[in-house]
């Protein structure tokens, strides 16, 4: 009530709603999100039992059909994740010659349209069964982009096995980690954790270009594009570039009290809809912080990254006292970037895994906006531009 009570005031006194904020566009039934609570349910269950309890394929197969797959369907998932991972090398040699300063997730959104070429029954989306084996061979390409780019060598998993897909995905960022089952594990919840959150940005592309019929290729590029900016995914891997400007926990006040009286956000806090924690932010913090920054872990921690953590730490000490009032408080984004530096990922790549969960979501959204019979989206604008006039010569 009172959420409408605010829509409806925002058009008598604007005219419009600005970038839709607030503005229920579809219907659906694949993930839910109380930001009064801090509660995020993909089909109803919710996001930290998932983490917990499911494997990235199991967190698939619920996001693609609504229910969770025995034991056989998500092997068939798996068995088909790794089998359609090659991607053809029409693609890998445009890849491998593209210029090494492009972000890769401008790469990343290349690669995707790329792949239509070797499917060229994708402009029919009629039928739903064939669209969904579609969206498998498209998530199982994902990490293989990546892989080819960074290591600029289209064989580069070449003669490898692999137990499951987030291992896979781990080892075309990092051959190392992928070696080491516990880091696998937190990569794998890591990716479970991103795989959906209604409506964002991302997803609303997804579904807007969706909606005129365009193939789940021209979609996801769409997506991925939009979640390389930094006010959406891109934010995970400014958080780190900042927690090095800060340097020490000393740093941190003076900053954030620069970036407040200059007027700019700071990377990592806020959220459109959470008005409290950020239930996976929490998740970071609690569950799989500890696991990497303890005396016990089994991994190598290097020192300069333990500084990091603890700068992190003053940032969310000061920003929840300065504007926790505010409703703004750490989201997923603050800390996922300190989980990926540990298992050695370059910075630069980090909104690349955050697409690589993120998928899911956006294949399920745009398989539902077919099943819905949506119509083409198109809203409208509220012209302020001069009157019709002539041109006088
Ligand atoms: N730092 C400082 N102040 C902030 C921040 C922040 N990160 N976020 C919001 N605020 C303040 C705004 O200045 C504004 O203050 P005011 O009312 O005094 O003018 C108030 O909080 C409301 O801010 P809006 O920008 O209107 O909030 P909105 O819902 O539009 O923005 C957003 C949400 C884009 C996420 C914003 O909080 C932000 O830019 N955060 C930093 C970037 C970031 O971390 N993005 C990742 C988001 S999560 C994701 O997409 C995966």
């Amino acid at each position: 009530q009172k959420e409408y009570s605010e829509i409806i005031s925002t058009l008598f006194d604007k005219g419009y709603f600005p970038g839709l904020k607030g503005i229920p566009i579809v219907e659906s039934t694949i993930s839910n999100i109380d930001g009064e609570k801090g509660i995020l349910t993909f089909r109803g269950y919710p996001v930290e039992e998932l983490a917990n309890n499911c494997s990235y394929e199991e967190v698939c197969f619920l996001l693609l059909t609504g229910e969770l797959p025995n034991k056989k369907e998500q092997e068939e998932l798996r068995r088909k994740l790794l089998t359609h991972k090659k991607v053809d090398s029409k693609v890998t040699d445009l890849i491998t010659n593209m210029d090494r300063n492009l972000h890769p997730m401008y790469m990343l959104s290349t690669g995707v349209l790329l792949l239509q070429g070797s499917d060229n029954t994708s402009f029919n989306i009629q039928n739903q069964k064939e669209n969904i084996e579609r969206v498998i061979r498209l998530i199982a390409k994902l990490p293989t982009l990546i892989g080819v780019y960074r290591t600029n060598n289209p064989n580069f998993a070449e003669g490898k096995e692999f137990n499951s897909f987030a291992q896979y995905a781990l080892y075309c960022l990092d051959e190392g980690s992928s070696q080491n089952q516990k880091l696998v594990d937190i990569f794998e919840k890591l990716l479970i954790l991103h795989a959906d959150h209604t409506i964002n940005n991302s997803t609303f592309s997804v579904r807007a270009v969706g909606s005129s019929h365009a193939s789940i290729f021209a979609s996801i590029a769409s997506a991925i594009n939009s979640l390389s900016g930094p006010l959406h995914g891109g934010a995970n891997e400014k958080v780190i570039k900042m927690l090095e400007e800060i340097e020490v926990p000393e740093n941190a006040e003076e900053y954030i009290n620069n970036k407040k009286s200059q007027g700019e956000k700071i990377m990592g806090l806020g959220h459109r809809v959470y008005k409290t924690y950020d239930p996976r932010g929490v998740y970071f913090k609690k569950e799989l912080l500890p696991q990497i920054f303890n005396d016990n872990n089994p991994f190598e921690i290097d020192s300069s990254l333990e500084d990091l953590y603890k700068v992190a730490e003053e940032v969310e000490e000061i920003a929840l006292k300065q504007l926790g009032s505010k409703g703004i408080y750490p989201n997923v984004d603050f800390w996922s970037g300190l989980i990926l530096k540990a298992m050695n990922i370059k910075s630069n790549y980090f909104t690349t895994i955050f697409a690589l969960g993120r998928i899911m979501g956006w294949s399920a959204h745009w398989l539902e906006n077919i099943e819905s019979k949506s119509s083409i989206f198109r809203p409208k604008q509220l012209y302020k531009g001069s009157e019709i006039r002539s041109i006088k010569k």
